[in-house]
């Protein structure tokens, strides 16, 4: 299956190349324009995502794909009142590396104060024809007190899975495909795939 990923983002490509070996994904080119999400919910965002890189493709007359695949993702940190969840890709836009942001989201959450958080994901799929369809995943865990590790990409590094005493960042990938929220999307999608008329 050829596939349309609507994301530039090389660790998203990464493990979805991981997460569906079967799948032979075609990043988002650099040419083509960046994908508006707008929306106040992952959902929201990973249609508007599918849909418009779909319509783009299409429009342009690019390789044909069986379907355009969109991630929204984010981490959802209960002291910081959900945040930055659907604005995880954009917070704190004046610092250059995640080493700084997860600083700066480690430094907001207050002394004391209850540190659970989730990973949510949400993939929309888009066929080359017919109507797109949304499945997500998440993963229950609590915030790091530093940055520990370098693996994986983002907040990986301040993200402490539960049943677990190491941070995304710390962990083999091999063990974040078997947790994450990710993972737990794909598993979905997979089982979707198989269903849809070829
Ligand atoms: P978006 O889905 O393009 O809005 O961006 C999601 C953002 O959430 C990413 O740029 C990362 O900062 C963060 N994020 C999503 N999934 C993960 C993950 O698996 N590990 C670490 N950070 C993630």
């Amino acid at each position: 299956m050829k596939i349309l990923l609507a994301s530039r983002n090389a660790g998203k490509l990464r493990e979805f190349s991981e997460l569906l070996p079967e799948v032979r994904f075609i990043p988002w080119p650099a040419d083509a324009p960046e994908l508006p999400e707008t929306g106040a919910f992952f959902q929201d965002n990973a249609l508007q995502k599918a849909e418009g890189a779909r319509a783009w493709w299409l429009a342009h007359g690019r390789e044909p794909v069986d379907g355009v695949l969109a991630d929204d993702s984010g981490l959802c940190v209960d002291a910081l009142w959900g945040g930055p969840g659907v604005l995880s890709a954009s917070f704190a836009p004046d610092l250059s590396t995640y080493r700084d942001k997860n600083r700066r989201l480690l430094a907001m959450v207050p002394d004391g104060a209850d540190r659970a958080a989730r990973f949510v994901c949400v993939l929309a799929y888009a066929p080359r024809e017919g109507e797109a369809f949304t499945v997500s995943g998440a993963v229950e865990g609590s915030l790091a007190f530093d940055h520990r590790g370098d693996g994986g990409f983002g907040y990986d590094p301040v993200f402490i899975p539960d049943g677990y005493d190491h941070t995304f960042g710390e962990l083999p990938p091999e063990t974040k495909h078997t947790l994450s929220h990710r993972a737990m999307a794909c598993a979905a999608l997979r089982a979707r795939l198989t269903r849809l008329p070829r």
